[in-house]
C-alpha cells in the first residue's frame, strides 16, 4: 500500500492566469504538424532504425502530409548525419516537405548540423537546451543570465552558418527543454531574447517551442502556461507557438488540444505516441480527434492499417489492440447491449448525413476498415450482434424471438468452448441447430393438390429412416402440413410463421421461420430455406417439430404421456381429389 505521497510528491503549482481565456475557446482549424518520428522516436528504440528504415518512415511520414520532419540529430551520430545527406544528397526530399534536424546550443554541434544540411532545398535548425531552475543548476551548472547568454550565442551562430548560404530557406527553431518547469518570466525573456537574434519579422518566423519535456501537471495548468506565453512573448506575430508534450502522465494528447485552445499553432510528436519513455503526444490520434470534430486534419490516415505496418516494420514496436482510431479492437463490440445498439444505428444511418452510430464515435470506413469487425461474438454478446452478423455476412434476417433463442445457443457454445466466434462459425452453428436436424423426421418431397375443404398436400417424409406417404389438407399449405403431420400422432401448433427471401436473382433463398409449440410443452423455431418458399415452410415445420422432439423437457413428457411423432400405421387418408 502506497501512503502518505504528499511527503514525497507535491502538486504542480497553478499559473497565475486569472483571466484565462482557453477554456472558451474552440479549435477551428489543424495545426502546423511537426513528426519527431525519426528523432526522438529513433532515440527512444530498443534497435534503432537502420538508414533502410528510417527512408521507409520517412517516405510514409511525406504520404501521410507531413511537411515539416525532423529527420536527425546529425551531430550526434555518423549515421544520423549520413542519413540527412542521402536524403539531401539522393533528392529524396518532396518539393513541399521542410527537413528539421535537432542540435544542442553548441557551436561544435551546431556547425556540424548546419553542415549536415548543406544543399537542402529548405531546412530548419532546431536548437535547444534546458532553462528550468534544476536544470540550470543541476545539469548545466548555469545561473540563468548563462543559459541566455548561451542560448543567443546558438542563435547567432546559425544566423551567421547559414547567411552565405542562399540556396536554402532556412528557418530557425528553438526550443525551451523542460520548459513546463522553468518560471515563466525566465521563458519569455529567453524567447525574446533568441527571437531578436534572430532578427524575426511577420516574413520570417521564428519557431518557439514550448515543450512539456516530462509530463508532470494536468492539461489545464499545460494550457495556462501555454496562454501566458502566448500573451506575454514580444514580435508574437514573427513568432509559431508551437508545443511538444510528452505523456508521462498519460495527458499528451489532451495537453495539446487544450494548448491549441491557448494560442499554440504547432504541434510536434509521433505517430502512435512513440518517443522517449511514455512516448511523445500521439499524432494519429489528435489529428483524428479534429476530424471527429468536423476539422480537415490536413493529415492522411485513410489507409491506417498501412500506417500501422510500415510503423511496426520501422520500430519494431507495435500498435496496442486498444489504440485509439488505429488498434485492432477499437472499433469493435463485444458486449450485446452495444452491439444491438450499434446494429440499430447502422440501421438509421443515411448515407451523406452526419455519422450517428451509438457506441462508434467514428466511421471505420474512414481508415480504411470495413465493418466486418465491428461486432464480434464471444460469451458476452447478445442477440443484436448475432443477428447482425448473419444479416451482414448470409443476408439472413432472423425474426426477434429467434434472435433470443439462438443467442442462448450461442451463449452455451462459447461459455463451452470459451472464446471468440466468428461469422463462418456462427453460420455452422445456426445451420447445425436450425437447418440440418433431419431426425426423426426428414423432408423426401411434396405435391399440393386442390381439395374442396381447401388446400391439399401429399408428403414424402422418412421417420426414423424409414419412408412414408402423409397426406393433410387445411386452408393453406402449412395448416395442411401440420395436419398431415398430426397422423403421426404428435401434436403441434403453429405460434408464428415468417418469411424472408435471402440473396438476389437466381442465388435467391426463400427462407422460412416457424415458431412451434408442442401442446402444453415448449416452443422452438424451425428455419428451412430452399429455392421454393413451399419447399422452405415445410422443412422449417419438420425442423420445428424435430427440435421440438430433441428437446428434452419435450422427451420427458413425451415418456410420459407417449407424445412425439411415431410412427402410426394408418395415416389419416384424404382423398386425393376429393
Ligand atoms: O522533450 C523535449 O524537450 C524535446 C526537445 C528536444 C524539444 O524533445
Ligand atoms: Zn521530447
Amino acid at each position: 500500500m502506497l501512503t502518505n505521497p504528499s511527503s514525497k510528491y507535491h502538486p504542480f503549482p497553478p499559473v497565475a492566469l486569472a483571466d484565462r481565456r482557453w477554456p472558451n475557446r474552440t479549435i477551428t482549424q489543424a495545426p502546423i504538424w511537426m513528426s519527431t518520428d525519426l528523432r526522438d522516436g529513433n532515440q527512444a528504440l530498443f534497435e534503432p532504425m537502420n538508414a533502410e528504415r528510417k527512408l521507409r518512415l520517412f517516405r510514409t511520414l511525406c504520404g501521410i502530409g507531413f511537411k515539416e520532419i525532423e529527420v536527425a540529430f546529425p551531430s550526434a551520430s555518423q549515421t544520423d548525419f549520413d542519413f540527412v545527406r542521402r536524403l539531401i544528397d539522393d533528392a529524396l526530399i518532396p518539393d513541399d516537405v521542410t527537413i528539421e534536424v535537432l542540435s544542442h546550443a553548441r557551436e561544435p554541434l551546431l556547425r556540424r548540423s548546419v553542415e549536415a544540411l548543406h544543399g537542402a532545398r529548405s531546412a530548419i535548425v532546431h536548437i535547444v537546451n534546458a532553462t528550468s531552475p534544476p536544470f540550470c543548476e543541476l545539469v548545466l551548472g548555469m545561473s540563468r543570465a548563462e543559459v541566455l547568454t548561451m542560448a543567443v550565442k546558438a542563435v547567432l551562430l546559425v544566423k551567421h552558418l547559414t547567411a552565405e548560404q542562399l540556396q536554402t530557406q532556412w528557418r530557425l527553431q528553438y526550443s525551451l527543454e523542460t520548459f513546463t518547469a522553468t518560471e515563466l518570466d525566465f521563458a519569455v525573456e529567453v524567447c525574446d531574447a533568441v527571437s531578436a537574434a534572430w532578427g524575426a519579422t511577420p516574413d520570417n518566423k521564428i519557431i518557439l517551442n514550448l515543450p512539456s519535456s516530462v509530463e508532470t501537471a494536468t492539461p489545464n495548468v499545460y494550457a495556462d502556461q501555454i496562454e501566458w506565453m502566448h500573451r506575454h512573448i514580444a514580435r508574437r506575430d514573427s513568432v509559431i507557438l508551437s508545443v511538444h508534450p510528452h505523456n508521462d502522465r498519460g495527458t499528451a494528447v489532451a495537453a495539446a488540444e487544450l494548448a491549441l485552445m491557448a494560442g499554440a499553432e504547432r504541434v510536434e510528436g509521433c505517430l502512435f505516441g512513440n518517443g522517449e519513455r511514455t512516448g511523445n503526444v500521439d499524432l494519429v490520434t489528435l489529428a483524428l480527434n479534429l476530424y471527429t470534430q468536423g476539422i480537415a486534419p490536413g493529415l492522411d490516415f485513410s489507409d491506417i492499417d498501412a500506417v500501422v505496418r510500415d510503423f511496426e516494420a520501422c520500430t519494431g514496436l507495435s500498435v496496442p489492440p486498444r489504440q485509439p482510431y488505429a488498434g485492432e479492437l477499437v472499433f469493435t463490440a463485444f458486449s450485446g447491449s452495444h452491439q444491438d445498439a450499434i446494429k440499430k444505428g447502422f440501421a438509421a444511418q443515411q448515407p451523406g448525413s452526419l455519422w450517428n452510430v451509438p457506441y462508434l464515435p467514428f466511421d471505420p470506413a474512414d481508415v480504411g476498415r470495413g465493418y466486418d469487425a465491428v461486432i464480434r461474438i464471444n460469451s458476452q454478446s447478445g442477440k443484436g450482434g448475432i443477428a447482425h452478423l448473419l444479416e451482414s455476412h448470409y443476408g439472413v434476417v432472423l425474426p426477434r424471438r429467434l434472435q433470443v433463442e439462438f443467442s442462448q445457443v450461442v451463449q452455451r457454445h462459447t461459455d463451452r468452448h470459451g472464446g471468440e466466434i466468428g461469422a463462418e462459425q456462427l453460420w455452422q452453428l445456426f445451420a447445425q441447430t436450425y437447418l440440418d436436424v433431419a431426425q426423426p423426421l426428414r423432408y423426401l418431397g411434396h405435391q399440393l393438390f386442390e381439395h374442396a375443404q381447401g388446400q391439399g398436400i401429399q408428403l414424402q417424409i422418412e421417420l426414423d429412416g424409414e419412408p412414408h406417404a402423409l397426406i393433410g389438407v387445411g386452408n393453406g399449405p402449412i395448416a395442411a402440413t401440420i395436419q398431415a403431420l398430426g397422423s403421426l400422432g404428435g401434436a403441434v401448433s403453429v405460434c408464428s410463421y415468417e418469411e424472408r427471401s435471402t440473396g438476389s436473382g437466381g442465388d435467391a433463398q426463400a427462407c422460412a421461420f416457424v415458431e412451434l409449440a408442442a401442446a402444453n410443452g415448449p416452443t422452438a423455431y424451425g428455419v428451412g430455406m430452399d429455392g421454393n418458399i413451399v419447399t422452405a415452410s415445410i422443412k422449417a415445420l419438420l425442423g420445428g417439430c424435430n427440435r421440438l422432439t430433441n428437446h428434452a423437457d419435450f422427451r420427458q413428457r413425451r415418456a410420459i404421456e407417449n407424445e412425439g411423432f411415431t410412427a402410426v400405421s394408418s395415416p389419416t387418408a384424404v382423398n386425393p381429389t376429393a
